[in-house]
């Protein structure tokens, strides 16, 4: 198999570093499982003081910030975690690797913990409410995680991949080989084929409500096509299965910093794609427009509208997500194509802080501000 730039700069320097055994500090996931706990708290209580600083006192502005600041901490706390233990390959780190992953998904897997709670709770009642389902779920984690830290396994390194012979490690390495390239050639295209379109559409909506829905009625017949529509879904279908599975060998394996940042924001992606697919395609199938003020609860924005104003967080890391996503995936194609390790990193630097900038006028946006009619 051809030794690629990717596995010289990450895999092989990864390589040289020593992996780290013995116990997972708590101090490295217990803070993130805790403010996961808190999330349906924070993002709550970010509503009602939203709301009530509009009428009321200076201190809801202050408790409205306070729990913006906590409810943003969750993703932020669990990257943390992952920084902490990137080189470690013990059993109980890489149980804590994944948990974390799962942790930096939060705001998508909050919403979707109520999407199921509204389906699970006519069958079993109050005991798939809401709260319960998502502490309940995050209760059995950590047992799950904590179990597998303090016996003597949990805490020696992982074996690195010795079992069988020769051939059947470079056939296991030629699949991971296949498979990334499935999902480089699934994410390239839904990029070119939608997701540039589709976030420029809702950039529009900076300038007009009426000219983001004429520029979405037209591009509808491009991404609704009945032939091009299952094309692009389907691409999500492959990028996510081929992701994720990329996503459970990489979190088994040291990994850089930059490697930290792409799996986690895979992760994100993931996670948030099941969520607003079951909210877009859901409301089309109940006959609901999912034009902009489906999205954001109404055409004075986000914030105008009751509890809606919660999915603001869920939108604003998805837009980084995809900046981060697409920045760093794009660093690896270069150094693939011999492209030098310094001209990659200022090409992926500089794509993260455009796409991020672009971001925050989409936030804008979907917040209410109109710079047109
Ligand atoms: C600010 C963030 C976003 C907002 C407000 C948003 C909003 C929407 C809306 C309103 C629709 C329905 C479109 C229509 O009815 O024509 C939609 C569909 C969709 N969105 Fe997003 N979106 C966002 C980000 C994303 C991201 C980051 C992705 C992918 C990574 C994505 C993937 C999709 C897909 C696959 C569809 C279904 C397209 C179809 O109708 O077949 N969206 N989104």
């Amino acid at each position: 198999m051809r030794s690629t730039p990717e596995m010289v700069t990450a895999e092989a320097r990864i390589a040289q570093d020593q992996p780290l055994a013995g116990l997972v500090s708590w101090t490295v996931w217990i803070p993130a499982l805790a403010a996961t706990m808190a999330y349906p708290i924070a993002v709550n209580l970010f509503v009602d003081s939203y709301h009530a600083a509009k009428v009321g006192s200076a201190a809801w502005s202050l408790s409205a910030i306070a729990a913006l600041a906590v409810a943003c901490a969750v993703p932020l706390l669990a990257l943390r975690g992952l920084n902490a233990i990137r080189l470690a390959t013990t059993y109980q780190a890489i149980a804590v690797r994944r948990l974390l992953h799962l942790a930096v998904a939060v705001p998508p897997l909050y919403l979707l913990s109520g999407r199921v709670s509204g389906l699970l709770s006519p069958l079993f009642g109050k005991a798939a409410s809401a709260p319960i389902l998502w502490w309940g779920i995050w209760l059995a984690l950590a047992v799950l995680v904590w179990i597998g830290g303090p016996g003597r396994a949990g805490s020696e390194p992982r074996p690195a991949q010795t079992a069988g012979d020769g051939s059947q490690q470079r056939s296991m390495a030629l699949s991971s080989v296949r498979v990334r390239n499935i999902h480089r050639t699934a994410v390239i295209a839904i990029v070119v084929t939608f997701l540039v379109m589709h976030l420029a559409n809702h950039l529009v909506a900076l300038w007009s409500v009426s000219w983001q829905r004429a520029t979405m009625l037209a591009l509808r017949s491009w991404y609704r096509a009945v032939w091009m529509e299952p094309v692009i879904l389907g691409l999500f279908v492959v990028a996510a299965l081929s992701g994720l599975v990329r996503l459970a060998r990489l979190t088994r394996s040291a990994s850089d910093g930059f490697r930290v940042l792409q799996t986690a924001s895979a992760a994100y992606l993931a996670c948030f794609l099941v969520s607003h697919l079951w909210a877009t395609l859901g409301a089309r199938y109940r006959g609901i427009d999912s034009d902009w003020a489906f999205a954001t609860g109404g055409k004075a924005g986000l914030l105008a509208s009751g509890w809606s104003m919660a999915v603001l967080i869920y939108y604003a890391f998805a837009l980084l997500a995809v900046a981060v996503h697409v920045g760093l995936g794009l660093r690896m194609l270069l150094l693939f194509n011999h492209v030098q390790p310094a001209a990659a990193n200022r090409a992926a630097r500089l794509t993260v802080v455009a796409s991020s900038l672009i971001s925050i006028l989409i936030v804008a946006a979907l917040v209410g501000v109109r710079l047109g009619r």
